[in-house]
């Protein structure tokens, strides 16, 4: 049955998920403070890079089954159910950042009179949802319902992953609210996806727990390719042969030069405080956030190692964003190890195919190039930072040709061995010798 649901929020997940919900045929008003974006999205342009993304905004707004508004208080007044998808990022204690979440929070209490079931998409500590039921009844709000229904999207994948989910997470109090969310995610009820119904808690931890691990699994793989730097074995092959153990499967066992994004970084961090606030120390989590920013450093001292003194020379750099097919920067080791490269006074020219316009916000003053092979005219070096397919398949011969050294650290392992040798590069890769 067609709903009328709102999404307050209108970055990464909540807009992923505003497309994909309308797209089911209900009636969803996307919110947002941001007046320029509202307008842009109602015009159906999308505000970030994401495969897949503008075509479904425009096919539903086409059939007026989604709209954007910065009017919150029509938007809750109109809905019967309220998806909250607003940031949580890391404070500077690391914790979770809970005031945007506390801001919908006041104005819901706000405009709602009547039933209304809040959906939390913004992953929140651990607890946060039971605090919200309350922060409701203090306000005599107590007909609001609360479920925890944590977000796996992956950037540059979200269209596919909405649509096709490895699990639905919902965390719930009361039966109605259960029944409620049955309805919204029933396009998946006839189908394999499994749903786990749990109490907020778990809920909350299921998404903690699981970023936390994945996190690990490239922690482990990074310190094991430091590991065959020195030892001489191949980490491409030692993950291979782990991979094929059931039991550890083999995603997320690339090395490379550390995790970044919105969500590792910030959601291991906050894992971390999550224990602390309970009295107790998930070791293991403080160990992953510590060896992914050795593996930084790491990455950018073998590279330093290589060249000597970098002053005045200049690097090409292929790759911007925290991973490929995606516009996002946030905490991609391209920030960590350009702002290092820029304090040993290199030149440095730069590639992304999607991120340069947000790089250049940060770092205004390095030269962006629209052609990736312009970053390789004089190049003493070339560093790739992000497994984009164009690096992968791009003309060799003529990097060569136009490079004042042929030298590439490949820290994606993007391009075959074979080829770098046979074509005359000195080349690296993350993990060999
Ligand atoms: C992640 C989770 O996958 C998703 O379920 C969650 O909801 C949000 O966080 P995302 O941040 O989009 O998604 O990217 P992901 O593909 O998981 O990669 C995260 C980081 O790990 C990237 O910097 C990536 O380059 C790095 N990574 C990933 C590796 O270095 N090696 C790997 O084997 C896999």
């Amino acid at each position: 049955m067609k709903k009328k649901i709102c999404i307050i929020g209108t970055g990464y997940v909540g807009l992923i998920t505003a497309v994909g919900l309308s797209s089911f045929g209900n009636n969803v008003i996307g919110v947002d403070i941001d007046e320029e974006k509202v307008r842009k999205l109602n015009k159906g342009e999308s505000t970030l890079y994401e495969p897949g993304l503008e075509e479904y905004l425009e096919d539903n707004l086409n059939n007026k089954r989604i709209s954007f508004t910065t009017d919150i208080e029509m938007a809750i007044l109109q809905s019967e159910i309220i998806f909250i998808a607003v940031g949580t990022p890391s404070n500077e204690n690391g914790e979770a950042e809970l005031k945007y979440l506390y801001n919908v929070l006041d104005s819901i209490i706000k405009y709602s009179n009547t039933y209304k079931l809040v959906v939390t998409k913004s992953t929140v500590p651990v607890g946060t949802n039971r605090k919200i039921k309350e922060y409701f009844i203090s306000n005599k709000k107590d007909f609001l319902d609360i479920v925890s229904n944590p977000e796996f999207l992956r950037e540059g994948k979200a269209i596919f992953d909405f649509f096709h989910p490895d699990r639905i997470i919902i965390g719930y109090e009361n039966e109605n609210a259960r029944k409620i969310m049955e309805e919204i995610y029933s396009p998946f009820l006839r189908t394999t996806v499994p749903f786990l119904w749990c109490n907020w808690e778990t809920a909350e931890l299921i998404k903690y727990a699981s970023n936390g691990f994945l996190a690990l699994k490239i922690a482990y793989i990074n310190q094991i390719s430091n590991l065959c730097e020195i030892s001489g074995a191949d980490v491409y092959l030692v993950a291979k042969g782990m991979g094929m153990d059931g039991r550890i499967g083999s995603k997320f066992l690339h090395p490379g030069p550390g995790y970044g994004g919105s969500c590792f970084p910030k959601d291991t961090r906050a894992l971390s405080k999550i224990a602390e606030s309970f009295g107790t120390k998930i070791s293991l989590i403080d160990a992953v956030i510590d060896a992914n920013e050795k593996q930084k450093e790491h990455v950018f001292n073998r590279f330093k190692n290589k060249l000597g003194d970098l002053k005045n020379k200049k690097i090409g750099i292929l790759g911007l964003a925290f991973k490929a097919e995606t516009d996002d920067i946030r905490e991609s080791p391209a920030i960590y190890i350009i702002d290092k490269l820029k304090k040993e006074k290199c030149i440095i020219s730069a590639h992304d195919p999607k991120a340069r316009k947000n790089f250049s916000k940060i770092f205004p003053d390095i030269q962006y190039v629209e052609d990736l092979y312009d970053v390789a005219n004089d190049a003493e070096a070339i560093l790739i930072l992000t497994e984009w397919n164009e690096y992968k398949t791009m003309d060799l011969y003529e990097i060569k040709k136009r490079m004042k050294n042929p030298y590439i650290f490949d820290t994606r392992k993007v391009l075959r061995e074979e080829e770098l040798k046979e074509k005359g590069f000195d080349y690296n890769f993350v993990g060999l010798k």
